[in-house]
């Protein structure tokens, strides 16, 4: 065999078996947002199962900033040797694009996506002394009082920011926006009184609301959430036009091997099997993807459809706030 030949030969036979080992370390999971928020809770309850699956620990490493444009930048730029995964979600790989021209990754093209994780509802949430009853009572107070009240978002282009805009494009006021590095410290501030209120993903709310320790005046489905019953859809309360849900999905940098994006998929879909995690993730209001919604294809659907959907939503919505 000619050198150059057997040289080859010798490399690819040297990359066979390490690929075919992998996960041979701990995988590393960017969070784009801070501790304890949504995309956290989601990226850790399914990362633990996952985990147990690949036979190593997955590690979450929250990267925050700039509406999880921050965190999700740095891990498309990652290797893609499968040890350097993310969770995004509808902000980052959906809504993102409309609203920061000058962003480093296009979520259609970017990514090698490994599947839904969960889907997240929307709910308006105040703070539990917030001076209405209900939701027309909140809408009214809004108006009246848009420039006086702090809205809680976690950075422009979030799920959090882009669900209030679009609430704000319907009442038609915007009040004092006020960004955190996630819902998760947002929420804090809201239960302490320190912000008026926020639009924020149902697994970021449910022990709150349990608790008593915020007001949920409605979820933006067609239907009310087993997780928290008592809690009217925006129809129901008076606000048919306020309909919007989010996603949490976890992808892998554009060019990870095929085989590995599959195992990573396989794990994800296990998890979502799994009783004890789909218990976890359900009391928490998620909404949990069936298996035609799971996998890479199903996910890479979703964010084409997301990310012209978002566009023509936040064009609309800074139409309205013009006027
Ligand atoms: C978070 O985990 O903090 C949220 O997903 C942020 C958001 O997009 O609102």
């Amino acid at each position: 065999m000619p050198k150059r030949l057997a040289f080859l030969a010798a490399a690819l036979l040297a990359a066979g078996p390490a690929r075919a080992a992998w996960p041979e370390r701990p995988i590393t999971m960017i969070v784009p947002f801070a501790a304890g928020g949504p995309t956290d809770v989601v990226a850790r309850i399914a990362g633990e199962h996952m985990s147990r699956t690949l036979g190593q620990q997955i590690v979450v490493e929250n990267v925050t900033g700039a509406g999880g444009t921050t965190g999700i930048t740095r891990a498309a730029q990652a290797a893609p040797d499968g040890y350097g995964i993310m969770m995004g979600h509808m902000g980052t790989h959906g809504a993102a694009p409309a609203v920061y021209p000058n962003l480093k990754y296009d979520p259609t093209k970017d990514f090698a996506p490994v599947g839904m994780a969960a889907g997240t509802p929307i709910l308006i949430v105040a703070r539990k002394d917030f001076p209405a009853k209900d939701l027309k009572e909140f809408v009214a107070y809004l108006k009246a009082n848009a420039a006086k009240l702090n809205e809680a978002h976690a950075g422009v282009g979030s799920v959090s920011h882009t669900t209030c805009s679009l609430l704000y494009s319907i009442v038609g006021v915007e009040a004092a926006r006020v960004a955190y590095r996630g819902t998760g410290p947002a929420l804090n501030d809201l239960v302490s009184g320190q912000v008026d209120f926020m639009c924020d993903q149902i697994v970021n709310l449910v022990p709150q609301i349990q608790a008593g320790t915020i007001k949920a005046y409605a979820i933006a489905t067609p239907e009310r959430s087993p997780a928290i019953p008592e809690v009217p859809t925006t129809k129901e309360a008076g606000l048919p036009a306020y309909q919007v849900s989010a996603w949490n999905a976890v992808f892998a940098p554009k060019g990870t091997p095929p085989e590995v994006v599959a195992k990573l998929a396989d794990a994800l879909s296990k998890a979502l099997d799994d009783a004890n995690t789909r218990k976890r993730l359900l009391d928490l209001g998620a909404d949990l993807p069936d298996k035609p919604g799971r996998g890479p294809e199903a996910l890479q659907r979703l964010v084409t459809s997301e990310v012209a959907r978002w566009k023509a939503v936040i064009k609309v919505s800074a139409a309205e706030g013009a006027k």
